[in-house]
C-alpha cells in the first residue's frame, strides 16, 4: 500500500517557492529523532527543524544556549533517518558562527554527516556576510528574526518583537538584507500579525511563522508543545492538538490540515 510520503514530491527550495507564488501554506514542525521524524512524514509536514529548543524539550535546560555542535549533529542524524521527502533544516547552535569560516564548517557538518539540507540561523543584518559566505559555498539559509531566543540575555526575557515602530522598520530592512545575502527562507518568531504580513509580502523568498500569525506562507510550532509534553508552559502562540485528537499522528495530521486551511494560528494566537 503506497503512503501520502511515497506518493508525494520531494520538498526542495524550489518547491517551497512555488508553494509561496501559489498560496500554499508550508507546514512546518520541529523533531529530535527518528521515530517522531518518521511520523511527521507519513503525515504530510513540508519542512522539518532539528531546533536548539532540543536544548530545552529534551536536554531540560532553562535556555538554548548550552546547546553544542555535536548535539545538533546527533540529533539531526537521527531524524535524517526518518525522512524521505520532507526538507530538513537544523540550527546553527549558540556561538557556532562567530566567523563565516567556522559558519561555513559547522553548518557543512551538518550537511555532510548529519544530512541536514538547510541551516537556521539567528541574527539580523549583523549576519548578513555569514549568510553569504555560506550562500557562496552552497549552503543554503534560513534566517531568524523576531525573537531570537539565543539573544534572551540581551533583551531581557522571552518577548514579542516589532512592537515600536522603529524596530519594525529595522526588522524589515534586515529582512531584505538577509534576503540579498543570499537567504533561502525566513523565519519570524512572536512578530505583531500587521509587521508579519508586511515582511512577508516585502520578500521573495517563503517567510515561516511562529507566533507570527496567518499573513505568513507557512507556520513552525515545537512538536512537544502540540503534544501537550513540553515542560513549563505552552507559549500563547502555540496550540496543544492533543485535545481533539486520541494519537499521537492524529494531531500532527490535524496541525497540518490547520496550517494548509489557514485554519491555524487563530484569533487567540496572534500577537496585535
Ligand atoms: O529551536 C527551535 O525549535 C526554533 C523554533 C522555535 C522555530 O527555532
Amino acid at each position: 500500500m503506497s503512503t501520502q510520503s511515497d506518493t508525494r514530491k520531494k520538498i526542495t527550495i524550489r518547491r517551497l517557492a512555488e508553494m509561496k507564488q501559489a498560496g500554499e501554506k508550508i507546514a512546518c514542525l520541529t523533531a529530535y529523532d527518528a521515530s517522531f521524524a518518521s511520523l511527521l512524514e507519513k503525515s504530510g509536514v513540508d519542512v522539518v527543524l532539528v531546533g536548539d529548543s532540543l536544548g530545552m524539550v529534551i536536554q531540560g535546560e532553562e535556555t538554548t544556549l548550552p546547546v553544542s555542535i555535536e548535539d545538533m549533529l546527533y540529533h539531526t542524524q537521527c531524524v535524517a533517518k526518518g525522512l524521505q521527502n520532507a526538507l530538513l533544516i537544523t540550527d546553527m547552535p549558540f556561538l557556532s558562527f562567530t566567523s563565516e569560516q567556522e559558519a561555513v564548517l559547522n553548518a557543512g557538518l551538518f550537511m555532510k554527516q548529519g544530512g541536514a539540507h538547510m541551516v537556521k540561523l539567528e541574527g539580523g543584518i549583523d549576519q548578513a556576510d555569514t549568510v553569504s559566505a555560506l550562500n557562496r559555498n552552497g549552503i543554503p539559509v534560513c534566517a531568524h528574526l523576531g525573537l531570537q531566543p539565543q539573544y534572551v540575555h540581551k533583551i531581557g526575557g522571552y518577548r514579542v518583537q516589532g512592537r515600536e515602530q522603529q524596530d519594525a522598520d529595522k526588522m524589515l530592512s534586515d529582512a531584505l538584507a538577509l534576503q540579498q545575502a543570499g537567504a533561502d527562507l525566513m523565519l519570524l518568531e512572536c512578530v505583531p500579525e500587521v509587521l508579519a504580513g508586511k515582511i512577508t509580502r516585502a520578500l521573495d523568498i517563503p517567510v515561516i511563522g511562529i507566533g507570527a500569525s496567518v499573513n505568513c506562507d507557512g507556520q513552525i510550532l515545537v512538536l512537544y508543545d502540540i503534544l501537550d509534553i513540553s515542560l513549563g508552559l505552552r507559549p500563547k502562540f502555540s496550540k496543544n492538538f492533543m485535545t481533539s485528537s486520541n494519537s499521537i499522528e492524529g494531531a500532527i495530521r490535524q496541525y497540518v490540515e490547520a496550517v494548509k486551511q489557514e485554519k491555524f494560528p487563530a484569533d487567540e494566537h496572534v500577537f496585535r
